[in-house]
């Protein structure tokens, strides 16, 4: 009978119950972070494509936190306790299965593995007419890895795992994925006889294989042209290995888009990160969350953009910190700048070095040079706001507005204490605390008035320099100083 497999056969199972010990860590192994999102949503997306009628995810350890990250993508869950063992998580898988006469079984770990991959194996499945068909690469270091055994050059005989392999079979080196499709129908009998005869008393997947080719049953293995596509994370130098690949897939991505990017492997790029032509990205920079870059940009040195919008002909100067804002055309951002949530500068609007900002509207060719806060504020378009400038916007119980027209000319150091307007054209003097409006085309001022004591500076300097150097001042020849002495002295 020759079976044929369309999508609405098709049932998608992630195992993803374990621990992870190997890990050493409190959290779940599929909720490790590689290439900007965690393992468990890496897979789950990677089959999305494949518009199978169920994705059913595994869980057990974190069950909650798991389910958290793969339920919004689409998928079902099903709890496995104890994990027994990846045989015994497919056998629970069957619980959610509906009418799937195939499917595709993935370990959580290995979260490299490309849909045109799983589309491949599937066609060969389908083709080969196979009970199962098992995702295979060629490695230079099998270690680790369960081994492909061949009974010829097309057919499987069995998987061994590392701990029950023969000298022999050591040499081998084409590893399991751990990645395969399978005929259920042809599956579930060969699971059931399948024996905990390891170490761990778990019923293994990979012991399934050699039942159903013991039957005479079909199972072939395709090598995958990329074997780092099959990496498993198993450890946190596996992780790390994993995070670089996937960082380097994204920024080879962006380069073959028109981006320029230095010193590449220095730069952080998530997944979700876009990037226009000619945009520059300078060594060191970080581009994370759902960032989207215009044209012809340019991210100096070290800065870092979380989830944010910048539109064309934009820059970012050095180590500056962008996080959920908006950067119109033409923007200027830095050097050493940190825009919070909800900053958004208008084009060609300016935020020069040491600058704070919280939801902050800056307008259009607006200026904000240097070493200022603006937190719940709106300045106008060709507004210029002076250094040291501070909106005192929180009163240690509630944030207030602070509202700066267009043209103004906000002089150094003034301190803004919301909630105040400050009207259209309007000036603020040079180190005003301006606790009241300022209406258009006016001068606020708020400070002391400036009193100049003549010859004060010079009194206190021979007050002090008599002071600690009394020895001097204490000899009797100076207490008993001539007042001409005095004078001359003076
Ligand atoms: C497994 C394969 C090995 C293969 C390697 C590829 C088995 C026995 N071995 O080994 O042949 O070369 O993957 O990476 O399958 N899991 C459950 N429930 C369980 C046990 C495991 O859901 O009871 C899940 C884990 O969360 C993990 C996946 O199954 O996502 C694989 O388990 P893991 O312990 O990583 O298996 P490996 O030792 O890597
Ligand atoms: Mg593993």
């Amino acid at each position: 009978m020759l079976l044929t497999m369309s999508n609405h056969d098709l049932a998608v199972i992630v195992l993803a119950a374990g621990k992870g010990t190997r890990l050493k860590s409190s959290l779940a192994k599929v909720l490790h972070r590689a290439g900007g999102r965690t393992l468990a949503e890496h897979i789950v997306r990677a089959c999305a494509p494949l518009k199978a009628r169920d994705t059913i995810v595994v869980v057990g350890h974190q069950a909650d936190q798991v389910a958290s990250v793969v339920e919004p993508l689409g998928a079902v869950t099903v709890l496995q306790q104890p994990q027994n063992g990846t045989g015994h998580a497919a056998q629970v898988a069957k619980r959610a299965l509906g009418r799937a006469k195939f499917a595709l079984v993935l370990p959580g770990d290995a979260p490299l593995v490309r849909t045109e991959t799983l589309k491949a194996l599937m066609a060969t499945h389908r083709s080969g007419n196979a009970s199962a068909t098992i995702l295979s690469a060629v490695v230079a270091d099998p270690s680790g890895y369960g081994r492909i055994v061949r009974k010829s050059e097309t057919a499987v005989s069995a998987i061994v795992e590392e701990s029950q392999l023969t000298d022999e079979q050591r040499e081998i080196n084409e590893i399991n994925s751990a990645i395969y499709c399978f005929t259920l129908e042809d599956l579930w009998p060969a699971l059931a006889q399948v024996k905990p005869n390891n170490k761990h008393h778990e019923i293994y997947l990979t012991d399934a294989i050699a039942v159903i080719s013991g039957k005479g049953q079909t199972v072939l293995a395709e090598v995958a042209a990329d074997p780092r596509e099959v990496l498993g994370c198993n450890t946190r130098a596996d992780l790390a290995e994993v995070d670089r690949i996937f960082r380097e897939w994204k920024r080879s991505a962006l380069m073959d888009a028109g981006v320029t990017i230095q010193l590449p492997e220095t730069v952080l790029i998530d997944p979700e990160v876009t990037a226009g032509e000619d945009t520059v990205i300078e060594a060191g920079v970080q581009l994370l969350g759902k960032t989207k870059l215009g044209v012809r940009c340019s991210v100096k040195t070290g800065s870092v953009i979380v989830d944010s919008n910048i539109g064309d002909d934009v820059k970012v100067e050095t180590h500056s910190l962008v996080v959920e804002s908006r950067l119109e055309n033409g923007a200027t951002v830095g050097p050493f700048a940190r825009l919070r949530t909800g900053t958004q500068v208008k084009s060609g609007g300016r935020i020069g070095n040491f600058v704070e900002t919280k939801k902050a509207v800056i307008g259009e060719g607006a200026k904000v040079p240097h070493l200022t806060y603006l937190g719940d504020a709106k300045v106008g378009p060709k507004t210029n706001i002076g250094a040291g400038t501070i909106t005192c916007n929180y009163d240690g119980f509630q944030k207030h507005p602070t509202t700066i027209g267009k043209g103004v000319f906000i002089g150094s150091d003034s301190v803004l204490v919301a909630p105040v307007r400050i009207g259209d054209h309007a000036y603020v003097a040079a180190g005003s605390t301006i606790t009241e409006n300022v209406p258009a085309d006016s001068l606020g001022i708020g400070r002391g008035r400036q009193v100049n004591k003549p010859g004060w500076a010079a009194k206190k300097r021979r007050e002090l320099a008599a002071a600690q150097n009394p020895r001097k001042s204490s000899r009797p020849s100076a207490r008993k100083k001539s007042p001409r002495r005095a004078k001359r002295r003076r």
